[in-house]
């Protein structure tokens, strides 16, 4: 329990210095008002990640020196932590999220209403991991989105925008439905997630011309 409370009081001062926007900002209040008291610890049973390489190869990769405190507390909580691939869940069945995002992602949920190692009804803050070269389809969700960035080399795209690319120490905050996709290059893809209410609504997929070249 200690080394994940630690953890996220120390996502949660990252956030603080960096967040400036109203939305995000509500977004980190709430995480602030989340206990992290033993009466609200949720024990998980911790196991070897499923893509443990992947893991290893994006911790490493991170060498910007305001990451390094971060990068530390998630190595000493990784003892604690259960990691969990996502076989489709966050979509709606036979969705055709892809074969790509389905053998490439696994997460590992700090907080949350089922396998958080805090408990919240509907707050959701975790460790989202995407490995090499993986597609990640455009899709949407009602739930705002913020992601902290942990690695370089991953490209976005936004609604109808061109793609870039967003470096290790930044934010994304995507809004209730906001489509956004993912290209992922060399280094796999490390990030701190945090969908703050509506978590329990699904993902929809938004459909585009260029994915048949893409995956
Ligand atoms: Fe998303």
């Amino acid at each position: 329990m200690e080394q994940t409370k630690k953890l996220i009081i120390e996502i949660t001062s990252f956030l603080d210095k960096k967040l400036k926007n109203k939305a995000q900002r509500e977004i980190l209040n709430t995480l602030k008002n989340i206990s992290l008291e033993k009466k609200n610890y949720n024990h998980q049973i911790p196991n070897t990640p499923p893509k443990r390489n992947s893991l290893q190869k994006a911790l490493k990769s991170i060498n910007s020196k305001p990451l390094i405190p971060l990068r530390k507390s998630i190595f000493l909580a990784s003892n604690e932590m259960k990691w969990n691939i996502d076989n489709g869940s966050f979509y709606e069945k036979n969705s055709g999220i892809g074969k790509h995002y389905l053998k490439g992602n696994m997460n590992s949920e700090l907080i949350g209403p089922i396998n958080g190692s805090f408990k919240s009804n509907e707050f959701r803050l975790g460790l989202f991991l995407l490995e090499p070269n993986i597609f990640y389809k455009d899709h949407k969700h009602e739930a705002p989105e913020l992601y902290l960035n942990l690695t370089n080399g991953t490209h976005w795209r936004f609604s109808n925008r061109i793609w870039e690319e967003k470096n290790a120490g930044s934010v994304i905050y995507n809004e209730p439905n906001m489509v956004h996709a993912m290209k992922v290059n060399e280094i796999p893809f490390l990030s701190i997630w945090c969908w703050p209410y509506n978590s329990s609504k699904k993902c929809v997929l938004v459909p585009r011309k260029d994915w048949i070249e893409l995956e």
